[in-house]
């Protein structure tokens, strides 16, 4: 029998530290419990929101609905000759995922290592680090379809992947709760260390023939030096997405900024550094009542201890303001806003 709780605080459930409180809450731990859950017609037509590690939103206010965190556990492999299947339940953490295939010598998920977050959420924004997404190793999720109570098992081309983006957040944006997700590892190591600091990160520690270990360890190394621990401040990574432009945006940016940090997207498409176009705005490490930006990442917005979500979010819209009025570039929030 599923125990719906009432009241119940969000701050533990959240990275931000927001300390909101939901109306209803509930905790699935198996994939038979969403059919029972939704089987009541009063759940599937209250406003829901399905939870993982709540790394990667802000609640801006108390949730009058109902929160469905996802908690279903279990990491499986099956090995044929050198590739590797591992599936894993929803409500796994992704790092203890890393770490499973990283330890047992399953490449491909190393330059991911320490993103916080739950298994299930991963296909949601595509997550991506230093070289590597999802997508590159994703082989299938099961989901359940809200709707009709049924189970659909979705490929990598159904999911529709971009750069932090999927079909679960666009077109079938709450339809579906992904139940596990499958990837498509290797025993044969294609290592990635295209980025920058990684091979800075290997070099510093003298290693010439890197394992897929020593990838996992320098990229946790870079974040740690990088990005503020949640457990001791308040944060959900990237607030903003890296702006994706025309070449012509980009020529009329580069000629009054030629410093301006940026990579190739497509033929016709720059992405921007937006933690430099923030940067330049005068942002970086400022506080501003009980947030404020992260003195390494512009990037991130934090909060300093006892910051509510419309004042993180106030801050946000004062970002892309000031960076739409010195660049002409719309950022667009990463963290999905919960309201
Ligand atoms: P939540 O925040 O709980 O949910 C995120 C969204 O997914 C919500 O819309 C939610 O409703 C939906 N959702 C969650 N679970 C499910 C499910 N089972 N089925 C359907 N919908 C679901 N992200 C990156 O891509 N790369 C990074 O390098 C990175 N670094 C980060 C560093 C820090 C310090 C922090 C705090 C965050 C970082 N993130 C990064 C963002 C975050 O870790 C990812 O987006 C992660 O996948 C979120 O997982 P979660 O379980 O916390 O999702
Ligand atoms: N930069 C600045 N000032 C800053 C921050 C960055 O000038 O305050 C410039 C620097 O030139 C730096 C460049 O921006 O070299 C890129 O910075 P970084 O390597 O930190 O990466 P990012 O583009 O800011 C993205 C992802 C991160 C991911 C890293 C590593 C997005 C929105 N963010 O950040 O993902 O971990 O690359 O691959 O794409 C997340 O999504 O939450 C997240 C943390």
């Amino acid at each position: 029998m599923l125990q719906i709780q009432e009241n119940v605080s969000l701050k533990s459930f959240n990275t931000f530290g927001i300390d909101v409180s939901a109306r209803y809450f509930v905790e699935i731990a198996h994939e038979e419990d969403l059919a029972e859950l939704f089987l009541d017609p009063q759940w599937k037509s209250i406003k829901r929101l399905v939870l993982g590690g709540g790394s990667n939103m802000l609640l801006v206010t108390d949730f009058d609905g109902l929160i469905v965190r996802i908690n279903i556990r279990g990491i499986e492999h099956r090995i044929n000759h050198n590739e590797v299947f591992v599936e894993a339940g929803a409500g796994e953490v992704w790092n203890d995922l890393v770490n499973y295939s990283v330890n047992r010598g399953y490449a491909g998920i190393e330059n991911l290592s320490l993103i916080p977050g739950s298994v299930g959420a991963s296909p949601i924004q595509n997550i991506g680090a230093y070289g590597v997404e999802l997508k590159d190793v994703f082989k299938s999720c099961r989901a359940f379809e809200i709707a009709t109570g049924q189970i659909r098992t979705f490929s990598k081309e159904d999911c529709r992947f971009g750069y932090r983006e999927s079909i679960f957040k666009d077109e079938l944006k709450g339809q579906f709760i992904i139940t596990s997700v499958k990837l498509h590892l290797s025993l044969v190591p294609h290592l990635n260390l295209e980025y920058g600091a990684i091979k800075q990160e290997l070099a510093n520690r003298n290693i010439t023939d890197p394992t897929i270990a020593d990838v996992s360890r320098a990229v946790s190394h870079i974040r740690v030096s990088k990005l503020p621990d949640p457990s001791t401040i308040g944060n959900a990574g990237s607030f903003f997405k890296n702006p994706v432009i025309s070449s012509d945006q980009f020529e009329a940016v580069y000629s009054k900024f030629p410093d301006v940090v940026s990579y190739p997207a497509t033929e016709s498409r720059v992405k921007l550094a937006a933690g430099w176009l923030i940067e330049q705005c005068g942002w970086k490490g400022k506080v501003v009542g009980h947030t404020g930006t992260w003195k390494n990442q512009a990037l991130v917005l934090v909060n300093h201890g006892g910051a509510t979500g419309e004042e993180v979010y106030s801050l946000s819209s004062q970002i892309i303001d000031s960076v739409y009025t010195k660049f002409g570039v719309l950022l667009e929030r990463e963290v999905n806003i919960i309201d």
